[in-house]
């Protein structure tokens, strides 16, 4: 019998395509993915550690593998991604159980390496990062949608920002071939794929010296171009490299959803400037200004860091005014926490963790009133919605509006995939509510219109 695999992945998108890759790789072996860690043969914990919390996480989980493994010797547990890169030999210390231990750059090779640990004694690793790593491509991966596709278009970081520990977990930047990247999205939207996500690190520094060079404000031109693709989203782009071409590409591409995350950290230029950002206050409201200016409406979303070393009261002030020029659709927001070899360690960590906490709870309350402003705005409007699947809610549906909102709705299954027209009937800060169109003419139109046919666009 094939042995069979199960993937927790924890973090960022980057790490759900690096599952998806591993997927690939294993089920290419000959082993067979279940839905539960309990049936499984082959545990990987796909893991993130750009904060401490999220390596906790994984040590918990693998204290329950833990259980696990004292019933079933033959279990295999490989600790893969970015937090293997960084502490193996905190890995193996804690869990000495662990078979497998393999960098973020292993993805496409996981089905050997799960091979050979099958056969070890010993926990095999391999951290390697090469000098020329391989090139990009992944010759196997399962997708875990038939309509949205992530796509790496670079991967690594060549920044330093002083708290991030990125550049060491997953090296210096490498960016695919603009060709390539353009076959494979021709391929998906052939297959049937709408929906397009890149991804890279600092996604907007991508630049393709192969042949002809290639911006990444030209590559999303020539993706708009591709027949069936009708979304097209990336993440996460850096403030320094954003320009007025990429801009200009938005407004006037359709098919670039009306969208971007553009991580500022904090609203202090001091902040910024300890934080090795590359730009000031200024400079990143500047870009908001053109934003704001645009003449097709963009939603906005950050990351932002509250309590790095040195962040005062006056500059924890300036982050929570920069959210009111601004106006974020949506924010993510975190306690400084600090990583192993980074700049920011040798910083003083002086911000008490109790203060930490409060100035995060007070910026999440303000963002929270201001998504609950802009939402309100919604109300009456009618949309298109991507369906992606059941709401987590009362209501039967979610979908997503081009501009990253999430609507709630009631209507069938057969939408899932589809793209529907809904009208906004109620908020909340975090997502919409509407109602179906076709229900309401169904409604309107009475019991003898039977010719309308759900999702017959
Ligand atoms: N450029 C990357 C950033 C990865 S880290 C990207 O593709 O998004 C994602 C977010 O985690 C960062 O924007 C930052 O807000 C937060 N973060 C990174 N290091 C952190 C740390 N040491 N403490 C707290 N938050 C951190
Ligand atoms: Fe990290 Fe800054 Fe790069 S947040 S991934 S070092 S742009």
């Amino acid at each position: 019998m094939s042995k069979r695999y199960f993937i927790e992945t924890f973090g960022c998108q980057m790490n759900d395509l690096d599952s998806e890759k591993i997927a690939g790789s294993l089920s290419h072996e000959g082993m067979e993915p279940v839905s539960d860690a309990s049936e499984a043969d082959i545990i990987i914990l796909n893991t993130c550690s750009v904060r401490e919390k999220a390596v906790q996480k994984v040590y918990a989980r693998l204290g329950e593998i833990r259980q696990y493994k004292a019933k079933r010797r033959d279990l295999l547990v490989g600790v893969v991604g970015c937090m293997a890169q960084l502490e193996k030999d905190r890995i193996l210390k804690k869990a000495p159980f662990v078979n497998l231990v393999a960098g973020p750059q292993k993805g496409n090779a996981m089905g050997q390496l799960v091979e050979l640990s099958a056969k070890s004694p010993e926990p095999v690793v391999d951290l390697r990062t090469d000098e020329m790593p391989s090139p990009l491509e992944s010759p196997y991966i399962m997708r875990g949608s038939a309509w949205r596709a992530n796509i790496t278009i670079s991967e690594g970081c060549n920044r330093q920002c002083a708290f991030c520990v990125v550049p060491l977990t997953r090296g210096k930047e490498r960016v695919r071939e603009s060709a390539e990247i353009i076959r494979e999205v021709r391929t998906l939207a052939s297959k049937g794929y709408v929906e397009i996500v890149l991804l890279g690190q600092t996604v907007n520094s991508y630049c393709d010296r192969s042949g002809e060079v290639v911006n990444f404000a030209e590559l999303l031109r020539r993706i708009a171009g591709v027949r069936g693709i009708r979304r097209i989203r990336f993440t996460s782009p850096h403030p320094s490299d954003f320009s007025d071409e990429l801009l200009e590409v938005m407004i006037s591409c359709p098919a670039v959803c009306n969208q971007i995350h553009l991580p500022v950290q904090s609203g202090s230029s001091k902040v910024l400037r300890a934080m090795r950002r590359g730009y000031t206050r200024e400079r990143y409201l500047d870009m908001i200004g053109k934003i704001h200016a645009a003449p097709r409406p963009i939603a906005i979303s950050t990351d932002i860091i509250v309590g790095f070393p040195g962040e005062t009261e006056s500059d924890f002030q300036d982050t929570l005014s920069l959210l009111d020029a601004v106006q974020y659709d949506s924010a993510f927001s975190f306690k400084y926490s600090p990583r192993p070899f980074t700049a920011a360690l040798n910083f003083p960590d002086d911000v008490p963790e109790e203060e930490k906490g409060r100035r995060l709870d007070t910026l999440q309350r303000k963002q929270k009133q201001i998504q609950n402003r802009i939402n309100e705005g919604y109300l009456g409007q009618k949309a298109e919605v991507l369906v992606e699947g059941n709401a987590r809610s009362r209501l039967r549906l979610m979908g997503r509006l081009s501009n990253n909102k999430i609507v709630n709705f009631d209507g069938p299954d057969a939408l899932i995939g589809r793209f529907e027209q809904v009208e906004i009937t109620g908020f909340s800060p975090n997502s919409l509510k509407g109602t179906w169109m076709r229900q309401l003419m169904k409604i309107e139109e009475g019991p003898q219109n039977t010719m309308i046919r759900p999702g017959n666009n």
